[in-house]
């Protein structure tokens, strides 16, 4: 076995309910908190919030709340948050909602304890240090990872730039994973949420960085996204498909922290960048195909196994006919959820692929792919992603 690290100190509360027990959980890091609270949540969910803010109270914990979260964090807001972080002198961040409000409170806490801004503490600038203000995340959603990962990705508008802090300091001291918060999310968000889930195990499962821990849990997690995903889409209420759902999501964020995903999250991201009106998931779902098409080559052994775990009758195929089918197989779960997406869809047409390729090139995650990809190969990656003519 080849050697690895794996690195997760992040304390689990898991199951329906446990958003009661906040503040007891809250009350072992410190008596004082800024609670950043999706401004969305505080309108749909306004009971299941104050769940936790009598939890908090009840416990003792003083809580600053800031509602100022937007759906791609800015830099902006960080730095408000993190101004009242330390105006009123609270000792910990705590994050309730989906990713935007849990990475949110993460770069708080990094923002009111180090000097500059947050876009100084970028992953491949300076590394933010244990005065980070200890973290605790509350998610509502299923999707990111974020409670267990060690990323908060934010944009500077100013720069017109979206990027990530990248650090152990940034894993949660303790996440409340609850499924009840996350039964009112509607279909399409669940689809695209959800289909992020399997793309963070997944590309950590063929990352060429991967090791025998994030294997193991990386299967496990695919396999409740394709037996629970296409349930929640059609009964967004079933609880133990959400328990599902949300446990995969929780194993997807220990593989992204300590593997990581590959060519389709390069190759995605910056079509939500150039055209923000895609979602995370939909430009995953985008490029999904000819990834694995451009890709299996490269891990015949794992696209294999993957491919028989969306179809059992490739049982009997040979280990590249299972592995090429993985496209296929792809592509009939996204119709399925009803994610299936092409550029077209979007208005995207082949005039805006040069910008999007060249910020794709830029990103670093298809190095860990099976087959690094030239920029041609990406290129021909996003013309596939077009319909057939
Ligand atoms: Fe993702």
């Amino acid at each position: 076995m080849k050697s690895f690290n794996y690195y997760q100190p992040t304390r689990l509360l898991f199951g329906s309910g446990r958003r009661s027990e906040a503040g007891a959980a809250a009350k072992t890091l410190a008596d004082s908190a800024l609670f950043v609270v999706d401004p969305v949540l505080l309108k749909v969910a306004a009971d299941k919030v104050e769940d936790v803010q009598k939890s908090l109270s009840e416990a003792g914990v003083r809580a600053v709340t800031f509602s100022d979260v937007v759906p791609n964090p800015t830099l902006d807001a960080i730095q408000r948050g993190a101004e009242i972080a330390k105006s009123e002198g609270v000792k910990a961040v705590i994050g309730m909602g989906g990713g935007s409000a849990i990475d949110t409170a993460k770069a708080i806490a990094v923002a009111a304890t180090h000097p500059g801004t947050a876009w100084d503490y970028l992953y491949f600038k300076k590394a933010p240090t244990s005065a980070t203000l200890p973290i605790m995340a509350i998610n509502t959603t299923s999707g990111t990872g974020t409670q267990t990962s060690k990323v908060s990705v934010f944009t500077n508008t100013e720069e017109s730039c979206k990027s990530a802090m990248w650090n152990d300091n940034l894993l949660c001291r303790i996440a409340i994973i609850d499924p009840e918060l996350m039964l009112s999310l509607p279909t399409g968000v669940t689809a695209s949420t959800g289909f992020d889930i399997f793309t963070h195990t997944f590309e950590s499962y063929i990352n060429t960085g991967a090791s025998e821990a994030v294997d193991a849990i990386a299967l496990d997690a695919i396999a409740r996204v394709l037996r629970s995903l296409p349930v929640a889409v059609v009964n967004g209420s079933n609880l133990s498909a959400r328990e599902d759902l949300a446990w995969a999501d929780t194993l997807a964020g220990q593989c992204l922290a300590n593997v990581g995903t590959t060519l389709p999250h390069a190759a995605g991201q910056p079509i939500s960048g150039h055209f923000p009106k895609v979602s995370h998931g939909e430009s995953l779902a985008v490029i999904y195909p000819a990834f694995a098409e451009f890709t299996w080559r490269g891990a015949v052994g794992k696209f294999a196994k993957v491919a028989r775990m969306f179809n059992p009758a490739l049982s009997t195929a040979s280990e590249e006919v299972a592995a090429q089918s993985l496209e296929l197989e792809i592509e009939r779960f996204l119709k399925m959820i009803g994610l299936y997406r092409r550029l077209d869809d979007f208005g995207i047409t082949p005039a805006d692929i040069p910008p999007i390729l060249a910020h794709a090139m830029e990103f670093p995650d298809s190095q860990g792919n099976p087959i690094v990809p030239s920029e041609e190969d990406m290129r021909q990656i996003y013309m596939k992603s077009f319909r057939k003519a």
